[in-house]
């Protein structure tokens, strides 16, 4: 018997053509068997009993070391959240803010992200500042030509008591891949230091991460986009700078070096490592769930092989759309990435596309703002995929007797 493929071991993708992978990746059986299994594990060990710490620590153990060899950082740099939001706002909320202080934050950020930056503001008399990339969408989007554009934009709006810097790795609604390193040696040079914050939602098992995520000070991410791991899990990684300066926020029992030390007179109670942003108990057969996806990963190639085969299956799909007449593509060239945005002319409610394309079991998105519509490839995408998606697009447009 031929061994099975990963594409066929998704249950998720037998009965539909998926594009949501930037929204939520699906989930291979041997992943889910694998959360099965450490569940029934923990069952017969414990629940809770001397048995099972062992086994518990082992997973934690073994997911932070699977997630810093991804990362390229220590794993005493990473602490395991629930999603990517947790991520970033848990270390962010704990810095040190002084009224007046400036935040830039990019226009292309996700709405929880912005939320929590503007009640932090509220709360601590801060002040917010636009980043604007969205404006760089239309111009170009060859990758070094997009560096040179940011670098620019963020000179212009960096102020002389800005504090911290909002951005995504990969912009979720255009695609573009933002140079994060070049970004955080900007900053260190800046006379106030920002923290840089940065979203990891779209680049975390998409695009080669490690240079990124060693130099930004919060690097957050989720399992459960690109990484084809269950929903629930996610860490982020910080800088030794956050992990000084940063206090816990949302505080509980995994952030203390030790329980009963509370009890006494104890002045720093808090991990000095990524446990200091760990609160209490979570779902650790998630952890077997994600460590199996990342493993079934690696043996689809490496990270870079990964990402090329990635870049090959969105420009054909970028190609294909770009012959549509009234398809307004977003980027005006092959995408940097596996995120695909774009609009159709005369259509003013593209959730009516997103309801005709599912009636014939193809998933894209609408986004919020602007309202594009947003295909994303993957892997385990291949071209009937991408055929469907543009046969049935084109047919939609077709039947618009008003084009
Ligand atoms: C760029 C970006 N940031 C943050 C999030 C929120 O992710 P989570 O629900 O894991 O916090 C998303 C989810 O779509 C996203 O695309």
């Amino acid at each position: 018997m031929l061994p099975i493929s990963f594409k066929d071991d998704i249950p998720a993708l037998q009965n539909k053509y998926y594009f949501n992978y930037g929204g939520q990746g699906p989930l291979p059986n041997e992943s889910l068997n694998a959360i099965t299994t450490s569940w029934q594990e923990i069952q017969r060990l414990g629940p809770f009993t001397n048995d099972v710490w062992p086994y518990i620590t082992k997973e934690v153990i073994n997911t932070k070391n699977l997630l810093s060899e991804i990362c390229g950082i220590h794993p005493k740099r990473i602490a395991l959240t629930e999603n990517v939001t947790t991520g970033c706002v848990l270390p962010l909320l704990g810095l040190p803010f002084f009224t007046g202080d400036h935040l830039l934050i990019s226009d292309c950020e996700h709405p929880g992200i912005v939320a929590a930056c503007k009640e932090l503001a509220r709360k601590k008399n801060l002040k917010i500042g636009i980043l604007p990339l969205l404006e760089l969408s239309n111009k170009n989007n060859h990758d070094d030509e997009t560096y040179i554009a940011v670098l620019k934009l963020i000179d212009t709006n960096l102020q002389k008591n800005t504090k911290l810097v909002v951005i995504s790795h990969l912009l979720w609604n255009t695609g573009q891949i933002m140079p994060i390193e070049l970004i955080a040696k900007k900053l260190r040079e800046h006379s106030s230091k920002p923290y840089l914050l940065v979203d990891a939602a779209q680049s975390f098992c998409h695009i080669p991460i490690k240079d990124a995520c060693d130099k930004a000070d919060i690097y957050a991410f989720t399992g459960h986009k690109w990484a084809y791991g269950p929903e629930g899990l996610g860490a982020v990684a910080l800088s030794a700078r956050v992990l000084e300066e940063s206090n816990p926020t949302l505080i509980g029992w995994k952030s203390l070096k030790e329980e009963e030390g509370i009890y006494v007179n104890n002045k720093n109670p808090f991990h000095s490592d990524g446990r200091r942003f760990e609160i209490a108990t979570s779902c650790i057969p998630l952890l077997a769930g994600l460590n199996s996806s990342l493993k079934m990963l690696r043996n689809e190639g490496s990270e870079t092989e990964r990402f090329l085969k990635i870049k090959n299956l969105s420009s054909i799909l970028w190609e294909k759309l770009n012959q549509i007449k009234n398809i307004e593509l977003v980027l005006n060239n092959a995408p940097p990435s596996g995120i695909i945005s774009f609009s159709i002319n005369g259509i003013n409610s593209p959730e009516e596309v997103v309801t005709h394309l599912g009636q014939k079991k193809l998933w894209i998105r609408v986004l919020e703002d602007p309202k594009w519509l947003r295909a994303c490839v993957h892997i385990t995408t291949d071209i009937t995929d991408i055929d469907n998606l543009v046969y049935a697009l084109n047919d939609f447009i077709t039947a618009r007797k008003s084009f």
